[in-house]
Formats: structure tokens, C-alpha cells, sequence
């Protein structure tokens, strides 16, 4: 079985199980204040990968109910764009 310290719960920003427990057991009991330590949630997938595992494990050492956890702010996906599209205008033409 593998080691909590070895389970990545936000590939994104590379943040174990290990450092997710210990944030929640010195207090940080809520996403954002996990988001705002580890960066878990700011990667490319926006916490679509790691919101809920880091929820659930919140839940799970509070004995907290799911719905009782505030959620994080959510942001829209943003899509890079090449800075050529930036800088063309139609009156470039
Ligand atoms: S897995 Fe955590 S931000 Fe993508």
C-alpha cells in the first residue's frame, strides 16, 4: 500500500495527502486557506482534480458533513492565445 506522503492529491501543483492532513489538523479547515498555503486548486485544472478529494478530507478529520465546508472560488477555464491574435486588428489589413 502506498505511503500517505507519496499520495498527490493536486497534480497540478504537486501537494500530497501528507501535507493536506497536516494543513487540516493545525487548523486550516477550510479549501481556500489550504488553497492559499499549498496552491492546491491554482494549477491549470483550476481544482477540478483536487477540490473534492481536499473537501473530503476535510470532512473526514472534522467529522464535518460535506455541505458544511465552504467552497472555493471557482474561476472559468482561461485558454492561452497566441500573442499574434493580441496584436492583429482589422486595421492592421
Ligand atoms: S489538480 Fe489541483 S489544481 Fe489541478
Amino acid at each position: 500500500m502506498a505511503d500517505e506522503k507519496d499520495i498527490v492529491i493536486c497534480r497540478c501543483e504537486d501537494v500530497t495527502l501528507s501535507k493536506i492532513r497536516e494543513l487540516i489538523e493545525k487548523g486550516y479547515t477550510t479549501p481556500d486557506e489550504i488553497k492559499r498555503i499549498t496552491r492546491a486548486g491554482m494549477g491549470p485544472c483550476q481544482g477540478r482534480t483536487c477540490r473534492d478529494l481536499i473537501i473530503r478530507e476535510i470532512a473526514r478529520i472534522t467529522g464535518k458533513k460535506i455541505e458544511e465546508i465552504p467552497m472555493t472560488t471557482f474561476r472559468p477555464p482561461i485558454r492561452p492565445i497566441k500573442l499574434g491574435v493580441l496584436a492583429e486588428s482589422e486595421d492592421d489589413e
